[in-house]
């Protein structure tokens, strides 16, 4: 485990000192209009926590079956409403159909541009016709062999059909498994193999930048794909129902693959919403940790979406005229909790849009925001610093005037890009929400609420209801204020993972042994002198880069596997746009020569194998990589080199590390 940095790179004492207090405007119609009612309401939240969930798990969702106990806690096992019955997408749905929401837009989409020269698609669903499009394709899963309980993988753009499908498997009682669209027929394969998948949902193709990213021919490769014992991972797979969405050529399969539109076309629009225990799984969702493959994170049904629905009201301050949008792909766990679950189960008008932030121009945002009066927008740093970089003209051109709130989420949010935020895009009149949270921990953890609690560029603030963080050291014991340390969560709360799926012994070594009693985030934190959280990031092996997750080992596996390739280190460095950059050092195997076509080369490698999204921004030859004494890579000399040094512009000589790390520490 690496060393904590004692204070955040992201921050400074001038800008700690910078507090923003609520707008008094705001603060008036807010959930919670001041600091002293928030602390109220997390006291009570934290002193009789069942008490507290009882009463909002009552008041929030409809319930096929009253549970019989709220918590049942035995670590690292937690069982929330034990006993009651529920189902997602009822709670999502059906229950707007007889109030004044039947006929209010649930989704707002906004298609990519197929080209530069053309319009991108738009589509309105109101409740009533999303529960319609629900229930018949609930239908169309059943015919295709779907019940309760079986896994159904989703790789899909994002289009409205991505919403619909997780929301019909939610209602016939089936566990979806979201795949990216950026990821690669590998990891499609190995997410397959990995929750046995039982149906895959895809399209054609989806819109890229005006190019048609092939998501069937991917699923094509990986329904051939095989293990080292020469087995089909895939041999779960009976049907692959196809969307068309691009109109690209496809190979289908008759027999085994079936249009999505000819099935919904004789597909039944009754289909009843099946009572599923609290428990009861209602998706697992990969990603990447700092060893092996990727993590299947289970989330199951009554305390997921409780906690999705509150805190999606809550830090968003929802109401009900509000157009909400969240840029998140669906295929990330925020695409889950804010694009889908959170905000239909609030009954809000949730946009949804399919592209890139920058085609066919760099103000694709802003127009989005004008053209539908978004009151909320939730994006990542990332792409504030794009557009930071791209020019305060392109968010000028547009009456950005209808926001009244802002929201980051997904790595840390570096003060500069947090003041522009503030100021360009907001007008100095919206808070803004910077919400920690995790794939694991099913909602956001750590976040202003808008309206009550003052903000601080950098920090992401105070817990939620019902949250107990807290900063620790090796021993678990809490760290002094202004002290760096581990990021912990010491009690257990309903959105949080309920395990890895398949995998139980996994999931107690990764997340409960590394500080006793308590959930551990691997993230490093430290506490201020007002109890602020600054998150400082990773201290595993996982890599933010552009807010999305990357264990390292899965790209050295992915290098490694290339027959040019004899050993591979990656690790990070700080990029002013990524927030994280990869880097690849390589060996090579004995007798292959380095040629300036060798970095594409393990590029593409890596691409395929996992997908875009890990492809190293730079890669390094070296003689050999140096290591300790005992054998292991010193990866800090790797972060220092990395971070420190330029890139050779000749990458055909070969670094010699051995020679630094004669010089550093023997033994990390
Ligand atoms: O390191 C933290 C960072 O993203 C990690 C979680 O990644 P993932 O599971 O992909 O979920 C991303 C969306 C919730 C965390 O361990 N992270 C997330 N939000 C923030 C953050 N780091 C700093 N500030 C944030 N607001």
């Amino acid at each position: 485990m690496a060393q904590i940095p004692a204070t955040s790179s992201i921050e400074s004492v001038s800008t700690e000192k910078r507090v923003f207090a609520p707008p008094k405007a705001f603060s008036k119609t807010a959930q919670v209009k001041s600091l002293a009612e928030y602390r109220k309401l997390y006291k009570e939240s934290i002193t009789a926590p069942e008490k507290f969930w009882a009463k909002q798990a009552k008041q929030e969702l409809v319930w096929s079956r009253p549970w019989k106990k709220v918590l049942e806690w035995k670590e690292p096992v937690a069982k929330w409403f034990v006993g009651g019955q529920l189902n997602v997408s009822e709670n999502c749905l059906d229950r707007h159909l007889g109030t004044a929401r039947a006929n209010k837009a649930a989704l707002i989409w906004e298609g990519e541009p197929a080209a530069e020269d053309r319009p991108g698609e738009r589509r309105v669903l109101t409740y009533k016709q999303l529960h319609h499009e629900v229930c018949r394709f609930g239908n169309v899963l059943k015919q295709a062999g779907a019940t309760k309980g079986d896994r159904v993988l989703i790789y899909l753009p994002m289009v409205p059909e991505a919403a619909i499908a997780m929301l019909a498997c939610a209602r016939i009682g089936a566990v979806h498994s979201v795949v990216f669209g950026g990821f690669s027929a590998q990891s499609v394969a190995d997410r397959i193999f990995d929750s046995q998948a039982k149906l895959v949902i895809t399209a054609d193709g989806g819109f890229r930048r005006g190019a048609v990213v092939p998501l069937k021919q991917n699923v094509d490769a990986a329904l051939e794909l095989k293990n080292a014992q020469g087995e089909l991972l895939t041999k779960s797979i009976e049907k692959v129902v196809v969307l068309r969405r691009a109109g690209n050529e496809i190979n289908f399969q008759a027999g085994r693959d079936l249009w999505w539109h000819e099935e919904i076309a004789k597909a039944s629009a009754n289909c009843p919403a099946v009572p599923m225990d609290s428990e009861a799984p209602l998706f697992i969702l990969y990603t990447s940790g700092s060893t092996g493959k990727p993590k299947g994170i289970l989330h199951t049904t009554g305390g997921y979406l409780l906690y999705a629905k509150l805190t999606a009201r809550y830090v968003f301050d929802l109401r009900e005229e509000d157009v909400y949008w969240c840029t998140a792909d669906i295929g990330w766990v925020t695409g889950h909790s804010y694009v889908v679950y959170g905000p239909l189960a609030n009954g809000a008008t949730s946009l949804m849009y399919e592209g890139a932030p920058n085609f066919p121009e760099a103000d694709r945002f802003w127009s989005i925001v004008e053209r539908y009066g978004v009151t909320t927008l939730y994006t990542a740093p990332t792409a504030i610093r794009a557009f930071m970089k791209w020019g305060v003209e392109w968010p000028k051109k547009h009456d950005l005037s209808s926001l009244r709130l802002l929201g980051s989420v997904g790595e840390p949010i570096n003060p500069e890009a947090w003041i522009w935020y503030y100021e360009t895009i907001g007008g100095k009149r919206c808070p803004i929400v910077d919400t920690w949270w995790q794939t694991e921990t099913g909602g956001i953890m750590i976040s202003p609420l808008p309206g009550a609690i003052p903000t601080k560029p950098g920090s992401a603030s105070l817990p939620f209801f019902g949250i107990v963080p807290e900063v620790v050291d090796d021993a678990g014991r809490p760290v002094p204020r202004n002290s760096g340390g581990k990021l912990v969560v010491r009690k257990p709360w309903p959105g949080m993972l309920r395990g890895l799926w398949g995998d139980p012994k996994r999931y107690q070594q990764v997340y409960w042994t590394e500080v006793a009693g308590s959930y551990f985030t691997g993230d490093g934190c430290r506490q201020d002198k007002d109890g602020y959280f600054w998150i400082v990031g990773r201290i595993d092996d996982v890599l933010n880069v552009a807010g999305h997750r990357i264990g390292t080992a899965e790209v050295e596996s992915a290098l490694v596997s290339h027959q040019k390739v004899a050993e591979a280190a990656v690790v990070g460095r700080p990029d002013d746009l990524k927030g994280q950059a990869l880097v690849a050092f390589v060996t090579l195997k004995s007798g292959v020569k380095v040629d300036p076509g060798l970095q594409d080369e393990l590029r593409q490698h890596v691409a395929k194998e996992i997908g875009p999204v890990a492809k190293p921004d730079d890669i390094r030859f070296a003689e050999a990589l140096p290591k300790t004494r005992s054998g292991k890579i010193m990866r800090r000399l790797l972060k220092q080199i990395a971070s420190g040094a330029e890139i050779k512009g000749d990458t055909t000589t070969l670094e010699d590390l051995n020679v630094l790390a004669k010089l550093a520490a023997p033994d990390e």
